[in-house]
């Protein structure tokens, strides 16, 4: 997990698999970076609201887990998203050799399952989204954004 020190929350939500849409399009509306970071457990439920967020900027393009292509590309009308499944990389030196590097600071969308296999790898301007099993058909998410960029630029505007 990214340092829950460095994060505020931007939106928290319980939802059925029946509202999947609509909580894709709500996090939409409040995210404030294009990479996102999907924490939570084996089969919370990561793809399936990453299928959702896919469907929700207007691709049409079929969205499955990545566990052993590690990343999947999909098209919208003016965009590129990148949908990574991290769970079978082994350590850092692992994404570095596939490029995991290259995809990142770009203005493509990027979604990674399984974030926390390259921690040290990952940019600062993130938004997490953590999601949580209530029970056999809710799911609780948490989204977050990292507030060290926004520190570190009052801190520099302090400064003059
Ligand atoms: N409210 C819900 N939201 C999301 N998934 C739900 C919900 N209720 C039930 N499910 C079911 O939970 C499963 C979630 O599977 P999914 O592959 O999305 O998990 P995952 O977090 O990506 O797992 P992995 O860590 O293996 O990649 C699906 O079978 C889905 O139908
Ligand atoms: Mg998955």
């Amino acid at each position: 997990m990214t340092d829950s020190s460095n994060m505020s929350k931007l939106l928290e939500i319980t939802y059925q698999i029946e509202d999947i849409d609509a909580v894709a399009q709500q996090i939409l509306e409040h995210v404030s970076s294009k990479t996102l970071l999907f924490y939570g457990d084996m089969g919370v439920g990561k793809t399936t609201l990453i299928k959702a967020i896919v469907k929700a900027l207007g691709s049409n393009d079929e969205v499955s887990s990545p566990t052993f292509s590690i990343v999947n590309e999909y098209v919208t009308k003016d965009n590129a998203i990148y949908h990574f499944d991290l769970y079978r990389i082994n350590d850092e030196e692992d994404a570095l050799n596939f490029g995991f590097e290259d995809y990142l600071y770009t203005s493509n969308w990027v979604l990674i399952e399984w974030p926390e296999n390259a921690k040290n790898l990952l940019p600062e301007d993130v938004n997490c989204i953590e999601i949580y099993h209530k029970n056999e058909t809710s799911r609780s998410l948490k989204l977050s954004q990292n507030t060290t960029l926004t520190q570190k630029n009052a801190m520099e505007q302090y400064k003059i």
